[in-house]
Order: C-alpha cells, then sequence, then structure tokens
C-alpha cells in the first residue's frame, strides 16, 4: 500500500477482534514508529506492550482509578473502566520520555511520540490491521503510569489499540475548509 493511498483510507476501527498482531507485525509497526522525526536523536519514546492476560494489569490500574476519582461509581462500573483493555487484543501503550530535561524542549519529545503514534496506526493499517488511539483519565494517572513501569512524569500519549478489524471504520472526507489561512 502507498503511502497516501495508507493516509487516505485509514480510519479508527469501531470494534477489533482476535487475532492480534504478530510479534514480526508488532515490530514492523514499532519500527516505523522509531523513523518519526526525533529532534535531538532522543529516542523519547517508550512502548509498554500489553498481549492477552497482560491487559489485566492496565485493566486493573484502570478499575483502581475509577474507584478512587470517582467514589460514588457502583461495582459495575469500576468493572466496566478495567474491561476497556478487553478491546483489542493487543495494547501498546505510547508515552513520551521528558527527563531528565535538556536543550530539546519537552513539547517537541511529545510531538515526536504523537508522530511515531500516527506512523505506528499507519503502518498497523498497511499491514491489513485495525487500530483504536484512546486516551481518557488513565493516560494521565500517575498511578495508571507506575502499574505498567512508568513514571508520573511520563506522558502517555495514547493507548495503541491492535487487533483484526471485525468491524472497520469509515474514513473521513478531507474537507479543508477553516483550516488554511491564505495570505
Ligand atoms: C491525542 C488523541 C487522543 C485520542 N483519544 C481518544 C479517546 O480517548 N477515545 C476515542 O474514542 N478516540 C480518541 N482519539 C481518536 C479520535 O477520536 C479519532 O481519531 C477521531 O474521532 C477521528 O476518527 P478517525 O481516526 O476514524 O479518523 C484520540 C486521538 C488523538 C489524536
Amino acid at each position: 500500500m502507498d503511502i497516501l493511498t495508507a493516509i487516505n483510507s485509514r480510519a479508527s476501527a469501531i470494534k477489533l477482534g482476535t487475532p492480534g498482531p504478530t510479534r514480526a507485525q508488532l515490530d514492523t509497526i514499532l519500527k516505523a514508529g522509531i523513523r518519526a522525526p526525533d529532534h535531538g536523536r532522543l529516542s523519547p519514546w517508550r512502548f509498554v506492550i500489553l498481549d492477552g492476560d497482560k491487559r489485566e494489569i492496565l485493566g486493573d490500574a484502570m478499575s483502581a482509578m475509577r474507584r478512587r476519582l470517582s467514589p460514588e461509581a457502583s461495582d459495575d462500573e469500576v468493572k466496566k473502566e478495567g474491561q476497556k483493555v478487553m478491546r483489542a487484543p493487543t495494547i501498546v501503550v505510547v508515552a513520551a520520555y521528558t527527563t531528565p530535561p535538556g536543550k530539546i524542549p519537552e513539547i517537541e519529545r511529545i510531538v515526536a511520540v504523537g508522530a511515531a503514534f500516527q506512523n505506528m496506526i499507519l503502518a498497523a493499517h498497511a499491514l491489513g490491521l485495525g487500530t483504536m488511539w484512546k486516551t481518557g483519565q488513565p493516560a494521565y494517572d500517575a498511578d495508571v503510569k507506575k502499574s505498567i513501569g512508568l513514571s508520573p512524569e511520563d506522558h502517555i500519549v495514547g493507548f495503541l489499540y491492535l487487533g483484526t478489524p471485525e468491524t472497520p471504520g469509515a474514513p473521513r472526507e478531507s474537507k479543508l475548509d477553516g483550516c488554511v489561512i491564505q495570505l
């Protein structure tokens, strides 16, 4: 698939199923990620791979977060928060490592990881896999970060859900209206 076809045909999956990516596919996806522009060659990306049962580590932390942040939440709501990790057979937590601070501003490291994320979803799409980019409160929660081996200072740029596109999404129309300033 050429790059413009990949860009124009990609859409977030509505429903993902098994199988998830093979180890070789995952390597291809991660290597596409680290091809992103990287000011200062800092390699600011960290990828936490959660396959199969390992997703429960994140799911348990997400349930605990819901219990802590929403004490009024029912047991069912707390359980549901954790079960979100079951939306795909494989999750890659894509994070920006921003310490120690240096010459390259933090925002540039985070943006580089955003670019890596985009490379990864395009690579997955070119391999015939479906993706979802998720964040929400768990992405900003220190305890959730710790549960998966990140430090509170790291920035989770997104949870990359990967699997077989059972219900693929429809690509959006590319409308430039209002986005372009022509001087
Ligand atoms: C930084 C970032 C965070 C996102 N977080 C979420 C999220 O928490 N939940 C969600 O459903 N989609 C999330 N998305 C995905 C967008 O909602 C999705 O890409 C958008 O709806 C456009 O759909 P498309 O990917 O099919 O073009 C996120 C995207 C970005 C760039």
